[in-house]
């Protein structure tokens, strides 16, 4: 029997027409001996009616199929008894009079409910493991399709920007400056490795030298990264770089990119130019370089006000060079004991040395550091943070950045807080784009004692600050960008270095690599940039976080159809596996025995 129509195409103009369909048993409903089977195939259902006052043996055979069942029917199209229509479906109006059936496969009852309010309430190591059920949800369908369009809609777009896809080694040379990577062992170099490219950064620098221009790809990328809920160890980068550029065509291009994707596969236009931001004033107003502008809340700066403060905490935050920094959650005065504990652990696991706070109830400022505070302190306090009836103020003294980070993230649980209350709305399409440019091009790692590429090495310093990377790396800004929507990084980028010898002197001297290490991992870019590189720039978008964004959800796995735990595992498949000793003595492998290997 071959379809003629997907489930979800007939409506009332088909009345009359033989159709057949095939697909699943969504659900199956016994009405007095008249059996209504749900028939579901990915485009949606229609109502099979098996009627025994025509063919008993026909509904007989119905009555005995099981939900997840493969079946093809075959039948007329009629109208919906008066009473039985279903406006909510596309298919409401008409049901299937079945004459044939055919069962092409049974399936065992599945281990939890496929609808997607069902499936939603279950435990996500149950979905990975039956991962073919869970992606039968109309939900995780819908998702596998948002990334489909998402993909195409990128393809297209730089299609027609003129730019073209060129593939690239996943197995390449191990660059331990990067995150950490997964080494693949060579059978046939003895004690040699390869290692799954983190991204194709270095070859898409090569191919600009090698005169490609204008360069794209959709490209799988590998770290050995802590997984988290926008993070795999397995994800996508749309990776682009063009010669000839600078920042502004870079913004511009990717604007173009990001409005094209909205409005092919949301259908919603979004305003471009973006706004921009520098990194210094993310971090000073939002205590993060991904800001959330669905919302205010911002932090302030107190580190003159508590200068000379009899609270010694603060004044002794600022005498050793730190900060003290507050903000004020408006309304959430009625937080609970357990609620403002919860806060404080989150706290100290940033490496708070406590969280101060102030309630304000009833006119009266309640509050442990209260006391300490003169009447000037708390007027300072009271006319940048406007403090009302009903509100909430935190403070973090501590070194600039970690004060900032500790209420990035209560900023964060606040607004969560306040949603909680019905007093705050975050809705996941108020599209707020943002660019956070002019980052620093060096940290400092106090671990390491030496700098850091805040990005990666490659990055160009903004012209204006070139001359300090002698005197004073770390004021050095760098022609580094990133996007960001709605607290979660999109993408970043930078304008490269192209010339040689600036390239060479950020490694030795700044970065501190010895110089026969640079050769041994960059010593090919860096010859190859002597035959003529052009400047050049671009970045990297993570697929797999836009698409997630687009489905309304904040976790990738769940528009990766084969994504692992947060444990590194497939689920479904059983990965990883201790292999063969044979395996391993054919690539040159010893491992320390937690698991012998395989016989
Ligand atoms: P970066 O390391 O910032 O830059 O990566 C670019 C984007 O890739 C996504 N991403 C991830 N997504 C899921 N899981 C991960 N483990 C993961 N790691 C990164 C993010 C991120 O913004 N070569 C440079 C880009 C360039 O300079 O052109 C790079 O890889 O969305
Ligand atoms: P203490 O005098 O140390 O008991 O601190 C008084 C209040 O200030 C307590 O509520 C602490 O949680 C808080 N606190 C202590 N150190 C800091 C800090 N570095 N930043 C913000 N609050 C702090």
């Amino acid at each position: 029997m071959k379809r003629t129509h997907h489930c979800a195409q007939l409506k009332e103009a088909d009345i009359g027409a033989a159709v057949s369909l095939s697909g699943w048993v969504d659900s199956i409903r016994d009405h007095g001996g008249i059996i209504f089977i749900d028939l579901r195939d990915r485009k949606g259902v229609s109502q099979v009616k098996f009627d025994p006052i025509g063919s008993p043996e026909l509904s007989a055979r119905a009555s005995q199929l099981k939900p997840e069942s493969v079946i093809s029917v075959a039948g007329k199209v009629v109208p919906r008894p008066e009473g039985t229509v279903n406006p909510a479906l596309p298919t409401g109006a008409v049901e299937i009079e079945a004459s044939v059936l055919e069962v092409l496969n049974l399936s065992e009852t599945p281990p939890f409910p496929l609808d997607d309010a069902g499936g939603d309430k279950v435990n996500e190591d149950l979905r990975l493991t039956y991962r073919y059920l869970d992606l039968r949800r109309p939900k995780m369908r819908k998702n596998l399709e948002v990334r489909h369009r998402t993909a195409k809609s990128i393809r297209d777009y730089f299609d027609s920007q003129d730019f073209i896809e060129v593939e690239t080694p996943a197995l390449f040379k191990s660059t331990p400056e990067g995150a950490r990577e997964y080494l693949v062992p060579s059978r046939i170099h003895a004690g040699q490795f390869y290692a799954l490219s983190q991204s194709p950064q270095q070859f898409k620098q090569i191919l600009m030298v090698a005169g490609v221009e204008r360069y794209f790809q959709i490209a799988r990328c590998f770290r050995d990264e802590d997984l988290r809920a926008d993070r795999q160890m397995e994800f996508t980068q749309v990776d682009v770089e063009a010669s000839f550029v600078d920042r502004e065509d870079i913004y511009t291009l990717f604007e173009g990119m990001l409005k094209k994707i909205w409005a092919d596969v949301l259908g919603t236009e979004i305003p471009t130019p973006f706004p921009r931001m520098q990194y210094i004033d993310a971090m000073n107003r939002y205590g993060v370089d991904k800001p959330d502008l669905r919302f205010g809340i911002e932090l302030k700066d107190f580190s003159e006000t508590f200068r000379a403060s009899s609270f010694k905490v603060f004044q002794g935050t600022v005498a050793s060079g730190g900060a003290v920094k507050a903000l004020n959650a408006k309304g959430l005065a009625d937080m609970t004991q357990g609620e403002l504990k919860a806060l404080e652990e989150i706290a100290k696991s940033l490496g708070a040395k406590g969280l101060a706070f102030i309630k304000v109830e009833g006119g009266e400022w309640k509050s442990p550091i209260v006391k300490f505070l003169s009447e000037a302190e708390k007027s300072a306090l009271q006319a940048t943070l406007e403090v009302a009836d009903g509100d909430m103020v935190f403070f973090a003294a501590a070194p600039w950045e970690k004060a900032c980070a500790i209420l990035g993230r209560i900023r964060l649980e606040a607004a969560l807080l306040l949603q909680k209350r019905g007093k705050l709305t975050l809705r996941p399409d108020d599209w707020k784009f943002l660019w956070v440019v002019n980052f620093p091009l060096m940290t400092y790692d106090e671990e390491q004692k030496s700098y850091v590429a805040t990005h990666h090495p490659f990055t160009a310093p903004v012209p204006e600050d070139a001359a300090l990377i002698d005197t004073d790396p770390k004021a050095v800004r760098g022609q580094h960008y990133d996007i960001v929507l709605n607290g979660m990084e999109l993408g970043g980028g930078s304008i490269r270095i192209h010339q040689p010898a600036l390239q060479k002197k950020i490694f030795e001297e700044v970065l501190k690599i010895p110089a026969d290490i640079v050769e041994n991992r960059f010593g090919y870019m860096l010859r190859a940039f002597t035959y003529g590189a052009p400047p050049h720039g671009g970045i990297a978008f993570g697929l797999d976080r836009i698409a997630a964004l687009l489905c309304g959800t904040t976790s990738i796995r769940d528009v990766i159809a084969f994504p692992k735990t947060q444990k590194g595992q497939d689920l479904m498949a059983g990965s990883p596996t201790p292999v063969t000793a044979r395996q391993l003595k054919e690539l040159h492998i010893a491992t320390v025995a937690v698991e012998p290997p395989l016989a």
